[in-house]
This record gives structure tokens, sequence and C-alpha cells, in this order.
């Protein structure tokens, strides 16, 4: 046969057009992309009928934990690289960046990256790459981000809340002076540790330990004003930031102004801040410790419109899940319910930050009808490859250079379904998002020609191990303003 794959009668959907195109593949990658019919001479070992469903870019989700030790002293995630890859496919997406984790006691990054490589490593369904946290911006951690490039890695993320892993302004200073020279992207955890710190010790007077003062305790403000302060940073240093997992419309405000004002400064946002409120926190017993994570969830729909708006109007470059899974119970250590000898019945501030939903992401974003087909692709897939040096191998379609990473939809007229834990393929006892109506669901999800997921004809059908570590490039958006090198005289 002349290819590996054709993929006919697709709505082939990518960022920047739509249209009904069959597709040919060959070695894994896009062989061809042309107008419907046009392949019919054309021999493949393999045949997929889209009938009219959607075709677009494998899914691209840059922000996921997995296999993460208990670095907030609150329990190790969930998922190791093998069952939150496996959800991953399932659920249309093909490649994760995921997080290598320095803790404070770890001089060094590229230790920390070793260790991540031996945990992925021949055990992962999807495509993958990493962010390093870096929590110790010392002299070493700092030396290494050359280093770091080397090793296909052009992306960190920093702290400005959590003991123990918050870095100081002066140090928040260091990683972005080395990251400019070093054409690294900085992702930064924008939330104020101080004020967190000090209304947590105010509920606690008061005895109030409840799982829905997770949210009291992380209020707007603290948010707002660290993403100012994370942006003013990187004003001063001229270097691009992504502020990841903006929740709140003010803080989505300031990151328009700074857009506005020419900065090279990006901004990620989740499900969790589309679908989820307050008042999901706000459940009888321990129920609403399953929706807890960082920043929470805000009041309500003025919020969620707020964001939506934010995708819409280009504010947020991505849509990511922040997929950071903790069993809710029937586990020693990080479990949600956070029950100690002291705090019977539980303490909000115990409970693991974050949330399960890298298989839930797209499907929950399509269902919702809001954005233009092309914007999802875009803040989906694309705009993940491009921030983080993938694209065009990942993120497009280009026949030729792209990887062939398909997800395939059902055509419209779907019947909509009840989402329920036990579809799902992650390692998780809950989904923040059960009961909820969807509308879509990936029908088959296919990696470099491979199909590794078919609802309907054996589902799960990737194996473990065939998931490649992908060395990374520099951003193809745009990076700090000026070419020249950063002199303390010019201020
Ligand atoms: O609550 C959250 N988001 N947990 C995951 C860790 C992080 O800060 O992204
Ligand atoms: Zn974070
Ligand atoms: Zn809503
Ligand atoms: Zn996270």
């Amino acid at each position: 046969p002349e290819y590996d794959l054709l993929v006919l009668n697709g709505l082939v959907v990518t960022d920047n057009e739509t249209g009904e195109f069959d597709i040919a593949v060959k070695d894994g990658k896009i062989a061809e992309v042309v107008p419907r019919g046009s392949l019919k001479a054309h021999t493949a070992s393999k045949t997929i009928d889209a009938e009219g469903g959607m075709v677009m870019p494998g899914g691209v989700d840059a922000h996921v934990h997995l296999d993460e030790p208990p670095l907030f002293g609150k329990g190790a995630t969930a998922d190791n690289y093998e069952t939150g890859t496996r959800s991953a496919i399932c659920g249309g997406t093909t490649t994760l960046i995921t997080f290598a984790p320095q803790a404070k006691n770890q001089p060094s990054l590229l230790a920390c990256l070793e260790a991540t490589h031996a945990r992925a490593r021949d055990n992962c369904y999807s495509d993958y790459s990493f962010h390093l946290i870096c929590s110790n911006a010392g002299p070493q951690a700092i030396s290494e981000f050359a280093g770091l490039r080397a090793a296909g890695i052009s992306s960190l993320k920093i702290y400005m809340t959590y003991e123990a892993l918050q870095l100081k302004d002066s140090e928040i200073l260091d990683v972005l002076f080395e990251a400019r020279k070093q054409q690294i992207v900085t992702m930064i955890h924008a939330e104020n540790g101080a004020i967190i710190d000090w209304t947590i010790k105010k509920l606690e007077e008061k005895k109030l330990f409840a799982p829905k003062y997770h949210v009291t305790s992380h209020p707007p403000v603290a948010e707002i004003e660290a993403t100012y302060r994370a942006i003013s940073l990187s004003d001063f240093i001229d270097v691009p930031i992504l502020i990841v997992h903006v929740s709140s419309p003010s803080a989505a405000q300031h990151i328009n102004d700074a857009q506005r004002r020419g900065l090279p400064v990006y901004a990620e946002t989740c499900p969790q801040y589309l679908f989820l409120t307050r008042k999901d926190l706000d459940k009888p017993g321990f129920e609403g410790a399953k929706c807890v994570c960082s920043p929470p969830p805000r009041e309500g729909e003025q919020d969620h419109e707020g964001i939506w708006q934010g995708i819409e109007n280009g504010t947020f470059t991505v849509l990511s899940s922040d997929h950071c899974p903790f069993l809710f119970d029937n586990h020693e250590i990080g479990k949600k319910t956070s029950i100690t000898a002291e705090h019977p019945n539980g303490h909000f501030r115990y409970i693991p930050n974050g949330c399960p939903g890298v298989e839930t992401r797209l499907s929950l974003a399509l269902s919702a009808h809001r954005l233009q087909l092309q914007k999802f692709v875009e803040v989906t897939s694309t705009n993940a490859a491009k921030l983080y040096g993938l694209y065009p191998k990942k993120g497009a379609l280009v026949p030729g250079v792209s990887d062939a990473d398909l997800t395939i939809w059902y055509p419209e007229g779907m019947k909509e379904f009840t989402l329920k834990n036990e579809m799902l393929h992650h390692n998780v006892d809950y989904t923040p998002y059960e009961g909820k109506t969807l509308k879509q669901w990936p029908r088959y999800t296919v990696l470099r020609g491979e199909v590794v997921w078919a609802k309907d004809e054996g589902g799960l059908l990737g194996k473990k191990g065939y998931g490649q570590f992908l060395k990374r490039g520099v951003s193809s958006l745009a990076g700090s303003r000026s070419k020249e090198e950063w002199n303390v005289e010019d201020f």
C-alpha cells in the first residue's frame, strides 16, 4: 500500500483553516491533506471513515502533574506516567508536557530532569516533554539553564506561593535574567503566599476547617497582586512569561493590559475555571475536597464568562488541564479527605491542591459549544506547541512536517451522555465533573499514525512505551522585545 492510514470524509479543523479534506499518513507523518475525494485511487493499510466528523491535530496539554513526590507536603500524585498518559490518549490528547520537580534541598535541575526521565521512560502512551519546576534558584540551578536547553527543555515553572516551592522576588529576577539569555519561557504560579497564609491563620482562629474555606483562604486579590507583580518583573527583565492557571477575570485584565502594551506576557486557563464554582466546594461532608485546587474555582457564572471572553479575545494563549490527581479516599498519603488525629473531620489546609482532568479537558470545552472551532484548536493544541517549541511537529497538519497526531470526533448528532468516573482511564477515584452532560467525545485518537484510541472498536488500543520524549526548541511566539543584552545601566 502507498499509505499507512487514510482518514476520509472528515471536516478538518486546524487553528487557521476548516474544510472537507482527506488525510493520508505515511511513516508516522502527515503525507497529504487534500480536498475530499481526491485520495480515492490510493491504497492504504488502514482507512478511517470520519463520516463528516471533525478531524483536528491531536490535543497538546502543557500542564500535567504525574508521578510527583509530595512536594507540597500533602501527598504524592495518584497518576504515574503510565496511567496519566493512558488517560490522555483516551480523551484525545496526544502530547503532554508534565513537570520535573526540584525540591528546595536539591541544588541541581539537571539531576531532577534525569530522575523524571527515569520515571517516564518506557511508561508512556502519549508523547511527552517536561517543564522543570525550579524551587531552588541557587547558583548551580541557574548555571544549568544552558544544559537544560541542550537537553531539549525550553520552559520552567516557578511559584510565588507554597512554602516548599516559593521563590523570593530577587530569586525570580535571577531566574528571569538567565531565562532571557537562554530563550527559556518561564511559567509562573502567581498567588501571593503571604496573603494566603495570613488568611488561613484567621480562619483557623475561628475554627473554620471545611473544604469551602479553601476558597476563602485564596482570595482573588492574592492572584491579582501576584499576577501584576509577575508582569512587572517580566517587564523589567524584558522576557516572556506565562501566567499559569488563571482563575480571576481581574487577573486576566492585568494580563490583557500588559499584552496591549506589547509585552510578551502569555496566560493559561483551565476547565476548572470554566465549569466549577465556589459552590462545588460547599457540599455536605468532605465532598467539596474533590474540587480543591489553587487558585480555587471562583464565585459563579460572571467569572466563567470573564474567562471564556479571555479565551475568545486572545488573552489566554492555552487551555490546559492542570491535571494534578489525588485520591479522594483509600490512600494513606495525599488523600483528599485530609483526616488527621488532630482534625478528625478534616481541615481544608491539609487537602492536597489539584484536580484530575487530562482526559476530560477537550470534551468539556468542545461540549460547551462556546468557542469557534479554530479557536478551540488554537488553545487546546496549536498554541501550546508554538509557545513551548514543538510547532509544527505538533499542533499542526503540515504535510511532510507534522506528526500524524489526530483527534477525530463523532459526526454532529452523537447522543448526549452523562459523564461517570468509571468511563475514565486515570488512577483517580473521582472526577470533579461527575454527572455532567457531554455532547462530544473523541471517537478516535491517532498518535504518529497509530490508532491508539477507538471508542467503539476496542477503546484503548495504544501501548505503554509507544510514547516518545520530545526534545523541544525555542518558542515560536514573540519573545523579548529587544535583542540587545540586558544592561542595568540602561534603566
Ligand atoms: O491546585 C493545583 N493547581 N495543584 C497543582 C499544582 C500547581 O500549582 O499547579
Ligand atoms: Zn501552579
Ligand atoms: Zn459556568
Ligand atoms: Zn499545576
